[in-house]
């Protein structure tokens, strides 16, 4: 792979600056990642893009109902258990995480209450009830748009944190009652924030890649 793949240079960032993203670069990305390959070219997914003054008020709205403890859950809800393999990098990330962060470690939850100051969330749905190849097919699409803004000196993060509380999402956006919020992702600008610099590893190819000649 060559040095200057987006593939090795994109890393999440958790704290994006005031500065807002050109809406013409945003339908760019969106648009290349269009090109993802998806079952028999089925293209599964619909995009919801939050800019301005609609993603202020979704950030403000996400803040006051996390500290309203309110209950809600993500249209798609993660496992209540995952396999061994997940499980373990998912322990080693949340160890690196506590580690890098430090005595900032709480930063970390304020970033998701406040998402991330995001000031483009692109909210990706796709139909209910979709099979597994829908969500196989959306997440390289989901790729494609990192990839596409990283290209462009724009970061991103998909989050969980971003769709928890889908309800606020579908006030501004005229999703049909036939499509599920899969995953939010937040562009823009970082700030030198130390949460913005941290690493994370990948496990050895050997963990994930078995060859037969
Ligand atoms: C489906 C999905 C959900 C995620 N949810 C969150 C989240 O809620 N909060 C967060 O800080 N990061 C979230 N992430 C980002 C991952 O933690 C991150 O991609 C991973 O640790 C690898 O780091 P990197 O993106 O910097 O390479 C999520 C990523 C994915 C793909």
């Amino acid at each position: 792979m060559s040095n200057n793949s987006s593939q090795l240079s994109r890393h999440s960032a958790r704290n994006f600056s005031d500065k807002s993203v050109d809406l013409e670069q945003l339908k760019e990305i969106i648009s290349e990642a269009q090109h993802a390959p998806s079952w028999e070219n089925a293209q599964p997914w619909k995009v919801y893009l939050a800019v301005g003054e609609t993603a202020k008020q979704i950030r403000k709205a996400n803040a006051d109902a996390v500290d309203q403890q309110k209950k809600s859950w993500a249209e798609v809800t993660p496992p209540q258990e995952w396999a061994a393999k997940p499980q373990k990098n998912i322990d080693d990330w949340l160890k690196r995480m506590a580690t890098y962060m430090g005595d900032d470690v709480q930063l970390f939850g304020e970033a998701g209450k406040n998402l991330y100051n995001a000031p483009a969330i692109a909210y990706i749905t796709i139909p209910k009830d979709s099979t597994q190849f829908s969500a196989y097919d959306t997440g390289a699409f989901g790729y494609g748009i990192l990839l596409a803004a990283e290209e462009r000196g724009i970061s991103s993060l998909p989050a969980y944190s971003f769709v928890r509380f889908p309800e606020i999402v579908r006030q501004y956006f005229n999703i049909s009652e036939d499509e599920v919020i899969l995953m939010g992702i937040g562009l823009g600008y970082p700030t030198d924030a130390k949460i913005n610099k941290m690493e994370t590893v990948r496990e050895p190819l050997d963990a994930a890649l078995q060859i037969r000649d």
